[in-house]
């Protein structure tokens, strides 16, 4: 098995002002002494925040990450931000297909595919994110889901040094309830699976693969034990420092 070391990775959605974004960088920073080498934290603030965020992160192993981007380099999409502007801010991850993006702005797997060679063509490291829906999961679906979310939105070519997957089944962001081990654990092979079919066996093992869902202190270590997952994206609980530092601590 490759190493792949972890990833902790906060998205901090539409939350915070100037304020409590530059006190959580700082905290996160100033708490991060403790936390394996082999674990790299990752903030993703709203993209109002990010010079604050890089200001607070400067010379740390933190690291800096957009939390959607546009295909396009520049141009006249009002309200958009390209993947070169993010890397422009420090940023080294993007976050693309995010399910609430998925849902609210009605983003597709093609989409997700060209915004994740976007961020490529930027030097970023797109976090693609896949995840069956509650119905889906009831309908024993949740594998063959996420297989072709995987296989529609990946680009062509990449390995785990560009590349990092996140499972979020839908119904587990923000509710407080998680899949089984098993259930993640099954995702998580099929994903592997997928990627090693798409990309060849070494790349496709090199990659990453993220569980995101309702992950606080009480349940990160049982969940990032598990084999074949290298790290949570982590919602609600990012939001403090001492419950992130927790998570991140988790890894052993
Ligand atoms: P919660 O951790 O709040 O469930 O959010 C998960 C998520 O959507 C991270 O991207």
């Amino acid at each position: 098995m490759a190493d792949r070391g972890y990833l902790i990775a906060g998205n901090w959605k539409m939350n915070g002002n100037l304020e409590s974004a530059t006190e959580l960088s700082s905290a996160i920073v100033g708490g991060a002494s403790n936390i394996l080498e082999t674990v790299e934290l990752l903030l993703c603030p709203p993209a109002v925040h990010l010079q604050a965020t890089a200001a607070a992160i400067s010379g740390t192993n933190v690291r800096l990450g957009g939390q959607d981007c546009h295909e396009a380099e520049s141009g006249a999409f009002t309200g958009d931000i390209s993947a070169e502007m993010l890397a422009n801010m420090n940023c080294s991850y993007v976050i693309v297909g995010h399910s609430e993006r998925r849902d609210a702005h009605h983003e597709g797997d093609a989409l997700v595919w060209r915004k994740a060679n976007a961020a490529l063509r930027a030097g970023l490291a797109p976090i693609i994110c896949v995840g069956e829906t509650e119905q889906e999961r009831l309908s024993g679906n949740a594998e063959e889901v996420v297989a072709k979310q995987l296989k529609a939105s990946v680009p062509d070519g990449v390995d785990g040094s560009r590349l990092s997957v996140a499972y979020e089944p839908v119904w587990a962001i923000g509710s407080g309830r998680t899949p089984t081990e098993e259930e993640i654990l099954s995702v998580h092979s099929a994903m592997r699976k997928a990627l090693k079919d798409l990309l060849g066996h070494d790349a496709g093992d090199s990659i990453r693969l993220l569980y995101g869902g309702s992950v606080k202190p009480g349940n990160a270590a049982e969940i990032l034990m598990l084999s074949e997952v290298d790290g949570a994206l982590v919602g609600g609980a990012s939001l403090s420092a001492s419950d992130f530092l927790s998570i991140a601590l988790a890894v052993k």
